[in-house]
């Protein structure tokens, strides 16, 4: 109807505010799957985004009353976090129990009373804000596994809200799920919602099972019913805006950049072999190096043909897991070069820094090979990205069977990445594969991309949320 308005709550906001060189302040676009699928939505309908400001740290009240301001012209309205709670929500529960335990890490897990009680008032926080500026007839679309108790604090106050849940994670089997101490909280305050969202059907299989062995609520094809109300669980996989990525790889300026970086880094008749992730444990960033480092031992005849460009992008620094890997990714790049190199030629050419769109679309341009390795990944939009930009033509993609995005992605060279002899293996046939095989392999995969785009997949969700609204008036 003309007056529904979709507010998009999450953690994080599709920009992040730092200060430029000049010490002004700037708004970037965030990196991460959840802020690239939700945010070619955001910018064509106008809708309201709710989330947290950042760190704030470096910001005077001014400064923050400005970051403020211009989220605001964004569309996105910053919620401002006591710096104690938003450390022991963020750091601590969130990405030091929850993002650990979902993706499988239980060496990482730490599980604090204190921390869990930061992320509780802070997901009411976040509930008081919504409320504030919620109107009759808004959809109240909550992201991801920092806001899991949001759903039935908003059902609480906003009785007849159309509200969603979408987790960007995996979900863990019970044997996993049940370690938490706050399982039951967890689940329950997922349940509020009328519609949770998935981006497999294994995480809502998991999902199903947890509600039935922790809060003893039985499903039908994924439909529950909590406090005499109709809740669905369902499996909507994340696309990516296709078109943009398409196009992107055909812009001059990207190809331009494509050839210059081919030319600095003398790459010329010289192999591409990429990968580019956020800097985090689930990515198996260590596993592949290792892998390379076998293959180089292996090989010697593609000493000088084969660079592995490695593009880690900084994240969540302050997490004492996430500095460890660091040091150990550092000292990995270093025994790899210093074990391979000859005078003209590094076979690792590594990165930590983030990077422009425009230079990303040239890098998946120019790379033959894309090395997609996580461990373990809610769904994984990188490996996405680099098909559109090879639309109509080569390019291998090496593809985790432990991510999402490998569900729907049958046609790429799959590995499992705990198994390095698999990973040299997959290495080796990427990187002499001919390029009709290559071809064959893509076409069928870009085409289901460009179908099922993240637009799709909003709307596919949206409407299912609709309908079981109106499973519910029919009930009633
Ligand atoms: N990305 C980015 N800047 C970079 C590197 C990556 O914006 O320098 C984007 C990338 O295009 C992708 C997202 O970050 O859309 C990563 O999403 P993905 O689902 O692959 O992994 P996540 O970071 O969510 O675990
Ligand atoms: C993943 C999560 C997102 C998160 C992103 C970046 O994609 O699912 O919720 O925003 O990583 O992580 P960060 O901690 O910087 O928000």
């Amino acid at each position: 109807s003309a007056q529904e308005r979709l507010i998009i709550v999450s953690n994080r906001l599709p920009y992040r505010a730092s200060h430029d060189a000049e010490g002004h302040i700037t708004l970037e676009r965030s990196v991460g799957g959840l802020a690239s699928g939700l945010g070619p939505l955001h910018e064509q309908d106008g809708n309201l985004w709710i989330g947290w400001m950042g760190d704030t740290a470096d910001f005077d009240e001014a400064e923050q009353a400005d970051v403020a301001a211009r989220l605001a012209a964004c569309g996105c309205l910053p919620v401002l976090l006591d710096p104690a709670d938003a450390e022991a929500y963020y750091e601590g529960l969130s990405n030091s129990a929850l993002w650990p335990l979902f993706h499988g890490f239980p060496q990482f897990v730490r599980f604090d009373e204190a921390e869990w009680e930061a992320y509780r008032r802070v997901n009411e926080r976040f509930c008081d804000e919504i409320v504030a500026v919620a109107r009759p007839g808004d959809v109240v679309w909550v992201q991801d596994y920092h806001l899991m108790l949001l759903p039935t604090l908003l059902r609480a106050k906003l009785p007849d809200a159309t509200i969603g849940f979408f987790l960007h994670i995996p979900f863990p089997d019970y044997e996993t799920f049940r370690m938490l101490p706050w399982r039951e909280d967890i689940v329950r305050g997922v349940l509020g919602a009328d519609l949770i969202g998935f981006h497999a059907y294994d995480y809502v299989r998991h999902f199903l099972s947890s509600c039935r062995r922790i809060a003893g609520v039985e499903n039908t094809s994924g439909a529950l019913t909590v406090d005499g109300r109709l809740t669905q669980v369902d499996a909507f996989p994340l696309g990516i805006d296709y078109e943009r990525y398409r196009q992107a790889a055909r812009k001059p300026e990207v190809q331009r950049a494509a050839a210059a970086f081919a030319e600095e880094k003398g790459h010329e008749g010289c192999k591409v072999m990429l990968s580019v992730e956020r800097l985090d444990y689930s990515k198996g960033i260590p596993n592949r190096l290792h892998a390379f480092d076998i293959f180089l031992d292996r090989h010697p005849e593609w000493e000088g043909r084969v660079v592995l460009v490695l593009v880690t992008v900084p994240s969540r620094e302050n997490v004492a897991s996430y500095r460890a890997l660091k040091k150990q990714i550092d000292e990995l790049v270093g025994l790899i070069n210093g074990k391979h190199s000859t005078m003209d030629w590094s076979p690792v050419d590594y990165y930590y820094r983030s990077l422009s769109f425009d230079r990303l679309a040239s890098l998946y341009a120019v790379s033959d090979v894309m090395l997609v390795t996580p461990l373990r990944d809610g769904m994984n939009l990188v490996c996405k990205e680099y098909l559109a930009c090879h639309d109509g033509g080569g390019g291998v993609l090496v593809l985790s069977e432990m991510a999402g995005a490998s569900y729907e992605l049958h046609e790429a060279l799959r590995v499992n990445p705990f198994d390095l002899e698999d990973v040299v293996g997959a290495m080796e046939r990427a990187l002499t594969m001919g390029t009709d095989e290559q071809r064959r392999r893509n076409a069928p995969m870009q085409q289901r991309l460009a179908r099922y785009t993240s637009e799709k997949w909003a709307r596919e969700f949206l409407d299912a949320a609709h309908g079981v609204k109106q499973r519910q008036a029919g009930m009633s």
